[in-house]
């Protein structure tokens, strides 16, 4: 019996192997491109990028077409890329033919935008020409995106690498949510999003539209909503219909969320009469958490209300699914109201989570009404909630629940579902945290069961993040998170990740994404645009706290408060960090010449952070802010170096160094990062001591 178990495990992990294999993952084949393809085949030579590049599409298409305009977009990406001049800056035009255009691009149909449409295509790129066969106009475009990220240098010019690629998404949900709650996001921030959606073959924009801190669109029938709680920071309509254009145009399904009937602040700040506490009136929150504000299911006018604004805004969103939330409503104030009471026992409403229900149910009806299908996070799968409705699984360790539970419970009882536990990138989490989550739960389900489970979405919710910030928030990690939900499962391998990585966020700042270029200027204001060296080597070995801790209590920042501190400026991934634990682990291994002469190299620029900041702190008020964590950053990196050279460290240096390593910042100073090198610090020491 245990032989045979060997043997069938074995085997398993061959089959593994060899697929990993197949699907090229080898670090010799050196695509970089993110997300990995189903099946990829490297050939020896590639396609020379030249003047003469020219794409021609067969079939029906006009300048308005989908993929006309994806194709001028590839053509601007790909000279911004390379530098080239080329002749023909547009498809289809008079002097392209197919036999001489360099891409051609064939296609059966144009495909509407909804759930479940083919997003296959076939990629050929060789020394001759290239061709992209698609069943969908999107399709085609997922071949662009990939074309795109294929160009890479050979013998001193570019040309797109040679490739025989068949694709075709894992999921058909791959999702990224932007709260513009907490945080308004202008159409702009909204638009270059959607390109790096699309980049990375994202599909589903979630639009966190309404919540304790905002309403967030026009409203004609109710336009008390958006002049009381939004602060002036709204879409109009237009541009509503404008960024659903533009996602359309980029394959991409616009869902909105307006979120009830917790989350109701924004709401009731305009409408207090619907709010279950009798008698209070509200105001938009300026701080984070869960609050109590929420709508009373028990007043009919509550409906004919979300009626009226349900029939307005489904109108603007052509998808099927409507997002009511649904989420962290405690029901303090259903429980403080009498007449609620009164209301639940005469309705044998035994709990909130059945009252919930009952409101649930009022608003399945009438997004029925307009053609909408109920969707919601997941604390709106009670006992009689219709199977219709989708369930979006969220919860995990930090509300007490096991991460995917309420995933597996949901296809168990026949509904369908999206996992976001795991995707949650406001925590800050290293993006080798989100990229092995897995959908699909590692628990039995039947063929039914799992074709529920229709993917998942990366949640930028918007307490710490500004339009300033919040593509360095998203990015890159996202895209490893879209890797997740359109490649195989079985390609995982965090070296090639992290590798691919790296070269998909050149990408993201060709297509728009402003992570890189924001984190130079936040270092600049910090700095009070002086010498910014030091300032980059810092950032390079900190990240921001992680999992809420740096928002303590919700209060500590408002929505007003800046967010273009040290710590905004750090990323989840701090830039030297792996090449720092590569080095000390091969160091403590074999104690080579070349890794001890590098981390030696490394701790001098850390050793010397302090004294370059020291000189410049004067005219720079925020760099104050900064000093003490320099000084013991380069007071950990005098020490360690020293130990280094001396190949010992004595046990008096051992013990400053883990005080050093435990010391925190003052809290008043909101710093609210840490030393991202920290572990790989205190090994190094520990070996250097023995
Ligand atoms: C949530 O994070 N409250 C859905």
């Amino acid at each position: 019996m245990f032989k045979k178990l060997v043997i069938t495990v074995l085997f398993f992990s061959l089959i593994l192997n060899s697929e990993a294999q197949e699907n090229g993952m080898q670090e010799d084949k050196q695509i970089s491109l993110m997300p990995w393809p189903e099946k990829v085949e490297v050939k020896a030579s590639g396609f020379k990028i030249g003047n003469d590049f020219s794409i021609y599409i067969h079939g029906d298409v006009s300048e308005t077409s989908r993929i006309y305009k994806a194709a001028v977009r590839f053509i601007r990406n790909a000279t911004d890329k390379t530098g080239v001049f080329v002749a023909e800056g547009f498809p289809n035009t008079d002097n392209i033919t197919s036999e001489s255009a360099s891409l051609n691009i064939h296609f059966d149909q144009e495909a509407k935008v909804e759930q479940g449409i083919d997003e296959s295509y076939k990629l050929s790129v060789g020394s001759d020409g290239i061709e992209i066969h698609a069943v969908t106009d999107i399709g085609a475009m997922h071949g662009l995106s990939s074309l795109l990220q294929l160009i890479e240098v050979q013998g001193g010019h570019y040309e797109f690498k040679g490739v025989e690629i068949q694709d075709s998404p894992r999921f058909v949900w791959r999702g990224l949510m932007m709260d513009v709650s907490r945080h308004f996001m202008p159409v702009e921030v909204v638009k270059r999003n959607l390109d790096a959606m699309a980049l990375v073959k994202l599909n589903v924009f979630h639009w966190h539209l309404s919540d304790d801190q905002g309403f967030r669109i026009e409203t004609k029938t109710l336009p008390e909503l958006y002049e009381k709680a939004s602060d002036g920071l709204y879409y109009t309509q237009e541009e509503i219909r404008d960024i659903v254009r533009y996602a359309d145009d980029r394959g991409i399904r616009v869902i909105p969320e307006l979120d009830v009937p917790g989350h109701g602040t924004a709401f009731l700040t305009a409408f207090p009469e619907f709010g279950s506490k009798e008698g209070m009136t509200y105001s938009v929150e300026r701080n984070s958490g869960i609050f109590d504000p929420t709508l009373d299911p028990t007043n009919e006018k509550v409906y004919e209300f979300l009626d009226i604004l349900f029939k307005e805004v489904t109108a603007l969103f052509p998808d099927v699914y409507f997002h009511i939330g649904g989420d962290e409503n405690a029901g303090r104030h259903w429980d403080e109201n009498p007449k609620i009471q009164q209301f639940m026992k005469e309705n044998n409403l035994k709990d909130n989570h059945e009252l919930q229900t009952y409101f649930n149910i009022k608003l399945q009806k009438i997004l029925e009404k307009y053609g909408k299908s109920l969707m919601g996070w997941e604390e709106i799968m009670t006992e009689n909630m219709p199977k219709t409705a989708l369930i979006h699984s969220w919860r995990g360790v930090n509300e007490g629940m096991q991460p995917g539970e309420s995933l597996v419970k949901a296809v168990k009882n026949g509904y369908q579902t999206i996992l976001s536990n795991g995707y949650y990138i406001d925590l800050m989490l290293s993006v080798e945290e989100h990229y092995v989550v897995d959908p699909m739960p590692a628990v039995e389900l039947t063929k039914e069961q799992s074709d529920r489970i229709l993917g998942g979405e990366a949640t930028m919710w918007a307490e710490l993040v500004t339009p300033l910030t919040v593509d360095s928030r998203i990015w890159p990690r996202t895209a490893a998170i879209a890797e997740r939900f359109w490649s195989p499962q079985e390609v995982r391998d965090l070296e090639s990740m992290h590798n691919r990585l790296e070269v998909v966020n050149q990408y993201l700042e060709l297509i728009g994404i402003r992570n890189q270029q924001v984190q130079a200027y936040l270092l600049r204001n910090i700095s009070n645009y002086q010498d910014t060296h030091a300032l980059r080597q810092l950032v390079n070995i900190s990240e921001p706290f992680e999992i809420y801790s740096r928002n303590d209590g919700g209060t500590q920042y408002q929505t007003y408060s800046p967010f273009t501190l040290f710590a905004d400026a750090c990323t989840a991934d701090a830039k030297d960090k792996r090449r720092f634990n590569k080095l000390v682990t091969k160091y403590i291994e074999i104690q080579d010449a070349a890794s001890k002469e590098k981390l030696v190299s490394m701790l001098e620029r850390y050793a010397s952070i302090e004294g370059s900041l020291e000189s410049i702190a004067s005219d720079a008020p925020l760099v104050g802010r900064v000093l003490p964590y320099a000084k013991r950053v380069s007071n950990i990196a005098t020490l360690t170096g020293k130990g280094l050279e001396e190949g010992m460290l004595s046990a008096s240096d051992l013990e400053g160094l883990k005080t050093l390593l435990g010391q925190k910042e003052d809290p008043a100073i909101n710093l609210d990062v840490e030393l991202a090198l920290s572990e790989d610090f205190q090994r190094l020491a520990e070996f250097l001591a023995k």
